[in-house]
């Protein structure tokens, strides 16, 4: 059955005289696999700010499970273009921003596995290669299960034969966890299967 999560009404984003984004509309079902593509500078990340309650439309409404985004929306997580960990803790503290819950620790340790990065628990960012950096943070953006999971050209910064591994590696996650997820992506980098839409 299809079940509506996020719909975009009309959406325009406005700084100054400056349109950054024209006339989104957009429906996006549960377990959906949503690729957006475009032209840098085309709007793709002024959206996902949007949809994570960072921005407000300058016109239009973009409502999540019926509700009207306000705020930051916690029933999302973003990965954004950079990998954004923070320096100061190790790769699990990412992961669990600190929280040493047994469960929490467990989810991570689970999830730095499924990223083939569960040696490096201990580490500190600065040790970590690009591509292991960008794992971590898709590994962070998996926590908790999020209902919705916004991705930021996360293949963007990695070079060819990493990039076929992320995105590998976002496809068996998002598919097995059967999350919703929306992914930017300036090229069309992107092998469409058959779970896009
Ligand atoms: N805070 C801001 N203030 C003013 N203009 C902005 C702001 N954020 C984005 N813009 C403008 O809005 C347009 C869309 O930007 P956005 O970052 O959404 O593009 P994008 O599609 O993500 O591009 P890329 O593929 O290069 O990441 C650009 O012209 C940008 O200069
Ligand atoms: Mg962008």
């Amino acid at each position: 059955m299809m079940s509506e999560l996020l719909t975009i009404n009309d959406v325009t984003k406005v700084y100054g005289q400056k349109t950054a984004l024209g006339n989104a509309n957009l429906t996006i079902n549960q377990n959906d696999f949503v690729a957006l593509v475009g032209m840098s500078g085309g709007g793709k990340t002024t959206l996902l700010r949007m949809i994570a309650g960072l921005e407000q439309p300058s016109t239009g409404k973009i409502e999540q499970s019926g509700q009207e985004i306000n705020g930051i929306n916690r029933q999302s997580r973003v990965m954004f273009q950079d990998d954004r960990l923070l320096p100061w803790m190790t790769v699990r503290d990412n992961l669990t921003f600190g929280n040493h819950q047994e469960d929490k620790v467990r989810q991570a340790d689970e999830l730095l596995a499924a990223v083939e990065l569960a040696d490096y628990g201990d580490y500190y960012p600065s040790r970590l290669s690009g591509g292991q950096k960008q794992r971590i943070a898709l590994a962070r953006a998996l926590m908790d299960n999020p209902p919705l999971l916004l991705l930021d050209e996360p293949l963007g910064a990695l070079d060819a034969l990493t990039r076929l591994k992320m995105q590998d590696l976002i496809m068996d996650l998002t598919q097995s966890r059967q999350l919703t997820t929306v992914l930017v992506t300036a090229k069309s980098s992107v092998n469409y299967g058959p779970r896009y839409s």
